[in-house]
């Protein structure tokens, strides 16, 4: 019995001392401070592009209004901080996020595999799509109807990446205005765009102009949004994450989009069947 005892002591003092040497030898530049950081700053700051609507857009006063900033609002009333608005191109979002400039980017990411690998998400609060807009009466119907037609969309999109990947001549514009206007002012045939964006623009143009605008109804793909940081900003995301399961849950969400009268997709839900 004695001697069962002493093997048990000395196994749990090796376990122990491997786990004081796991501790020591951890280096202190890769401790996770980006919680802490947030809390101690009192304010989140995040990134956007504002040309987004409904979920980032510029009001009249240069204010940045939209869904994913009334959500960023009630998380950060949540963790108990200030929400700090910095604007950026939507090119420049994802890429500067290792400069540290920001804790989140939030600019109706498409949370892709491919990012994956240089950033870290939350999980995603929605499906979107990216969906094609043509004028009225083009004879442009469907995805499959653009293969050698030419395509405007934004720099540094998903959209731009399908282009890419399916080798279909696109111009890219770093401001999504300058992409919608390639297609009103017939430099191209067909503009690509994520749908509820692509909504929202489209009725603000038809309501000032005599020639229309019409989104297909056929997606490109599907686009489930979600808020990114700096890859090792687990603590972060973690909060963040659990502020906006909560946000999900009671509907908070839902009303949000509700209220920018754009129809919300739960992000569980395959589109596909
Ligand atoms: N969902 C697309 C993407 O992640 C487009 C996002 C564009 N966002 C913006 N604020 N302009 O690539």
């Amino acid at each position: 019995m004695k001697k069962i005892l002493s093997i048990v002591l000395a196994l749990m003092l090796t376990l122990s001392l491997f786990a004081a040497c796991g501790k020591t030898e951890k280096p202190d530049a890769e401790a996770d401070n980006s919680l802490q950081n947030v809390l101690d700053a009192g304010k989140l700051v995040i990134a956007t592009s504002p040309d987004f609507p409904p979920f980032e857009n510029l009001n009249d006063d240069g204010s940045v209004t939209g869904i994913e900033i009334d959500i960023l609002s009630r998380i950060c009333t949540k963790l108990g901080v200030d929400l700090q608005i910095d604007q950026y191109d939507f090119d420049a979002i994802l890429t500067g996020l290792d400069a540290g400039k920001y804790d989140l980017a939030v600019s109706g990411i498409t949370a892709t595999e491919e990012r994956k690998e240089n950033a870290l998400f939350t999980d995603p609060y929605c499906l979107s799509a990216i969906s094609l807009v043509v004028p009225e009466g083009s004879l442009i119907q469907t995805k499959a109807d653009v293969e050698d037609k030419a395509i405007s969309c934004q720099t540094g999109t998903t959209a731009e990446l399908y282009c890419q990947k399916n080798n279909l001549k696109n111009s890219a514009f770093t401001a999504n205005a300058d992409a919608q206007m390639a297609l009103t002012t017939g430099k191209v045939d067909v503009w690509a765009i994520d749908k509820l964006t692509a909504i929202d623009m489209v009725a603000a143009y038809n309501e000032e102009h005599e020639d229309k605008l019409v989104v297909l109804d056929e997606p490109l793909t599907y686009e489930p949004y979600g808020f990114a940081s700096k890859l090792g900003n687990d603590a972060l995301i973690e909060a963040i994450n659990a502020a906006l399961a909560e946000l999900i849950a009671d509907g908070t969400v839902k009303s949000l989009f509700d209220s920018y009268g754009a129809e919300y997709v739960d992000p569980s839900v395959d589109p596909t069947v």
